[in-house]
């Protein structure tokens, strides 16, 4: 029987090229904004596979009403908007997207540090405001990154790239807290394995790189950013709600922490009235970590395999729930 399978956004053509290279039947939603859970529900409720991502809130509801449904083909590494254990019951397999954008995904969290430590948004903010007059010795100035400690928490591929930049670039000692130690990365990069206060106490960067769960949502609070040092710089990648924004907002204002740079925030999209757009050392991009035109490529390539190769040997080379084969 031909698979119907839905595609929930307008990806990169390459995915929906090679699905239809198999003869499968694709329905692709349209337009460019994400569809409501109840146009997804309907739209998905006769498909044998759903090829989604971070947008698209795939829960037990879901699941369950979509009878016909096999597998589930995530365009992201993160799959925190699906309900992994509905979907493992049912023995549906759920891919995703590791390793393609953990390169791009670091180079954004490095960038953020950078600008956020020389004040980037900020400063090209008050030229379009007419603000730059003369030198000004005293004024606008950064910190530099050299030989400081980088605090990763989360030390996996996306984590190990960003410490790579940080030690390579600036000479800088890692530290990481993990819920398991990471040898390798320990051989490879001299990371020092440290508990969770010892990474807020010692940082003057923490970057984080974790998938979003019951233990880490909103790990970042004040509680956490009152025993930060108080010219730590603080860098979320991963997601907004590892992090209390309320909380990271008061924390800048107190002087509690110095900085911030975000790709994620918490909600998303962040309103424009959001404080930390005006703040002096805080940059905010709109969670593009992996949008490169190469990384978006290759992770809809993936996508697409991830359900090709399902169907046709029975096995998915980027499984999350292994356990269903
Ligand atoms: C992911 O892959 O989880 C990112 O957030 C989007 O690329």
């Amino acid at each position: 029987m031909t698979k119907r399978i839905l595609i929930t956004r307008q990806f990169p053509i390459v995915g929906a090229e090679l699905l239809g290279s198999q003869g499968y039947e694709l329905t692709q939603w349209a337009e460019d904004r994400p569809m409501t859970y109840d146009e997804l529900l309907e739209a998905a409720k006769d498909k044998h596979a759903i090829y989604c991502t971070l947008t698209d809130k795939i829960d037990k509801n879901l699941i369950d009403a979509c009878t016909d449904l096999e597998v589930i083909s995530q365009f992201a590494v993160g799959f925190d908007n699906i309900d992994i254990s509905a979907a493992t019951k049912r023995g549906i397999p759920v891919g995703y997207t590791p390793d393609v954008l953990s390169g791009a995904t670091a180079d954004i969290a490095f960038l953020l540090l950078l600008a956020t430590s020389r004040k980037l948004s900020f400063l090209q903010n008050t030229i379009s405001k007419g603000e730059w007059q003369y030198f000004r010795p005293n004024l606008y100035l950064g910190q530099e990154l050299n030989n400081k400690t980088l605090g990763v928490f989360g030390l996996g591929r996306i984590g190990i790239e960003m410490a790579k930049r940080c030690k390579g670039a600036y000479n800088m000692d890692i530290i990481y807290h993990n819920r398991n130690r990471n040898p390798k990365a320990e051989k490879e990069l001299g990371a020092q394995y440290v508990d969770f206060n010892t990474l807020l106490n010692k940082s003057d960067v923490v970057s984080v790189h974790c998938a979003l769960t019951e233990d880490t949502k909103e790990i970042f609070n004040k509680t956490a950013f009152n025993k930060m040092k108080s010219d730590a710089i603080f860098i979320n990648t991963a997601r907004g709600m590892v992090h209390n924004e309320t909380d990271l907002i008061e924390a800048l204002q107190n002087k509690c922490i110095w900085g911030a740079g975000l790709d994620v925030t918490n909600p998303e999209p962040m309103l424009p009235d959001n404080p930390l757009l005006t703040m002096e050392n805080v940059t905010v991009m709109p969670h593009v970590g992996s949008g490169t035109v190469e990384t978006r490529g290759k992770m809809a390539e993936m996508t697409a395999n991830n359900i090709i190769e399902f169907y046709n040997t029975g096995k998915m080379p980027h499984c999350v729930n292994i356990e269903v084969f």
